[in-house]
């Protein structure tokens, strides 16, 4: 097993790509703690990573709250007494509708808090800890938006963001032993995009990007997160700072 009793923390936990991550770490011997603002959806994840037979537990936070990420870096300090991976997965576009002239504060405001500023503070709290134990491994959310796309001005400046911040860390932390890399998906075949749009809508999307992405298909959750698993294991130790595109060579 890969991750082998590794106390690990996923934000984002409830969602598609959140979940097949934390199946994927459960599946090779990860304690996994759940983390996402959704309660009800942690629980119904962490019923599936108990009938593997395995054990995990959830700390609900709002990441794009302060004090909610701190309190529940100190509970992981408290009750595990280290943390090995961390996965900040929790995010999303809230304002994928704006043209250029069209951007809205309040829309672009939000999308900087939950993906990049979330995404800066998880990783100074797991820092804490991950610097004290000389080991640790971060696997950051991007997005392939990172090299730009209209249409999506803040997400894609959030994520490119995260990519920044992810080669920073990656400076600051690779004489603690700690690997700090980003993913960069392509479009993922999700819920939460598919319940946005009307079927004939989505299917249209869907093989729009097949065409295009040379693999010929869109991404699954499960692409993503064997991803994260390997950013995640020990297998990647001389890897960091790196962005991986997971996107079927999408925009080669
Ligand atoms: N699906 C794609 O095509 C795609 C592509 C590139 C990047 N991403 C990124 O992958 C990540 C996961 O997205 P997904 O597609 O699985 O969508 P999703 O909506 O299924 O998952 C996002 C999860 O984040 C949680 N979340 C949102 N705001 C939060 C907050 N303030 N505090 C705590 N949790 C919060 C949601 O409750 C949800 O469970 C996001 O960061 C997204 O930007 C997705």
């Amino acid at each position: 097993m890969r991750l082998k009793n590794k106390i690990s923390l996923v934000t984002g936990a409830a969602g598609d790509i959140g979940r097949a991550t934390v199946l994927r770490f459960a599946d090779e011997g990860a304690f996994v703690i759940l983390s996402d603002i959704n309660a009800s959806g942690c629980e119904k994840v962490l019923a599936e990573v108990e009938a593997l037979g395995r054990k995990g537990a959830i700390i609900t936070a709002d990441v794009i709250k302060e004090d909610q990420i701190i309190s529940m870096f100190d509970k992981i300090k408290a009750d595990y007494k280290r943390l090995d991976i961390l996965v900040n997965i929790a995010g999303g576009d809230y304002e994928n509708d704006a043209s250029i002239d069209g951007i809205g504060y309040e829309k672009m405001s939000y999308n900087m808090d939950v993906n990049l500023k979330s995404c800066m503070l998880c990783c100074r709290e797991a820092s804490k800890i991950m610097m004290d134990q000389v080991y640790g491994k971060i696997v950051n959310m991007s997005s392939l938006t990172w090299r730009g796309s209209p249409m999506q001005f803040s997400y894609s400046a959030s994520k490119g963001g995260v990519y920044a911040f992810t080669r920073s860390s990656a400076l600051a932390l690779g004489m603690f032993n700690i690997n700090v890399n980003a993913l960069a998906p392509a479009l993922i075949e999700v819920e939460v995009i598919k319940n946005g749009m009307d079927a004939e809508t989505w299917a249209a999307l869907k093989e729009d990007c097949a065409t295009r992405y040379p693999m010929g298909r869109v991404g699954q959750p499960i692409d993503v997160a064997n991803c994260a698993l390997f950013l995640a294991s020990d297998e990647s130790s001389f890897i960091t700072g790196q962005i991986i595109e997971v996107s079927g060579g999408a925009r080669l």
